[in-house]
């Protein structure tokens, strides 16, 4: 027979143990006082791996790297929706897709969303760029979407959106949505096949180095800044840096500064930033 939830109590150790684990594993730094958060994140986990105790829980982490990756789904806060902070997007359309235009230099655009989550941000992006393809012929664009939970991932690739996740962009910009989603309330929505086709979603760790990829001209790490401690925020901002093309544009979350941190970029307006000159870069 299961357990009841009420039977799994964590000690100071096994919770100083488990966010010892998260912080190597995803750099996300769990609050002293949030152990009941923690609990009451795992505790479902616990049943389902048949484990009697946090203590056995741990022992298993060590021996399993696959469940590191259960653990990391379970702890990461993935709250999202399309459209977030509409002026992020009104200086992306107004502006930063104004003067690429301009440039002339490149007619293909790549924008990165580094913590995507289930995937609106890399949506939302899709939709403003493919009105932008149709209404300037030649200019085409990719979107990549990585985050370190796997399951979030999982939502993003099958893409389909409903109730508050698509309310505000539905609202704000009726246009965009009814031109580029498709379906109804009862079965959800999802971008057109010519926006899918461009935006790919993939596993990666912010920590790490992100492979394989050619520079970016928009990069959006929104909303996930506040998990780490100023240290890990630089290493983040110095892998971004070197995928940041110099003429490109960094937006950070609502509630997230790099006042204080040394990172080569520069502020152009509250929470918008690009690479400062990479001769004089403190990153370098
Ligand atoms: C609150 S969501 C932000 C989603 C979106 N950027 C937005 O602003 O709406 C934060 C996301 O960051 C991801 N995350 C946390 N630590 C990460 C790491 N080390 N590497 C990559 N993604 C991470 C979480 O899994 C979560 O999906």
């Amino acid at each position: 027979m299961k357990k009841p939830d009420t039977d799994f109590t964590m000690s100071d150790g096994d919770f100083f143990k488990l966010r010892a684990i998260v912080h190597r594993n995803t750099g996300i730094t769990i609050g002293e006082t949030r152990k009941t958060m923690l609990v009451s994140r795992l505790r479902r986990r616990l049943r389902e791996v048949d484990e009697p105790s946090f203590a056995s829980y741990i022992f298993r982490l060590a021996s399993d790297p696959g469940e590191i990756q259960e653990l990391t789904n379970r702890v990461t806060t993935n709250e999202t929706y399309f459209y977030r902070t509409p002026r992020v997007w009104d200086y992306f359309q107004d502006v930063f897709l104004r003067e690429f235009q301009e440039r002339g230099e490149s007619l293909r655009m790549r924008v990165w969303s580094a913590a995507a989550s289930t995937g609106e941000e890399a949506h939302t992006i899709g939709t403003i760029l493919e009105q932008q393809r149709l209404e300037n012929p030649g200019f085409d664009y990719s979107v990549l979407g990585t985050d370190v939970s796997s399951r979030v991932l999982d939502v993003a690739q099958k893409g389909v959106y409903n109730g508050r996740s698509i309310a505000r962009f539905r609202k704000e910009q009726p246009a965009l949505f009814a031109s580029h989603m498709q379906g109804s309330d009862a079965e959800g929505y999802k971008a057109v096949p010519q926006i899918r086709a461009r935006l790919k979603f993939k596993l990666h760790n912010l920590l790490e180095r992100l492979g394989g990829t050619s520079p970016f001209d928009a990069v959006f790490l929104r909303n996930v800044l506040i998990y780490f401690t100023g240290e890990d925020q630089e290493k983040i901002l110095r892998h971004v840096r070197d995928l940041i093309k110099p003429d490109g544009v960094l937006f950070i979350g609502e509630s997230e500064t790099l006042n204080n941190l040394r990172t080569g970029f520069e502020q152009l307006a509250p929470i918008i930033y690009r690479p400062s000159a990479r001769v004089s870069s403190p990153c370098a």
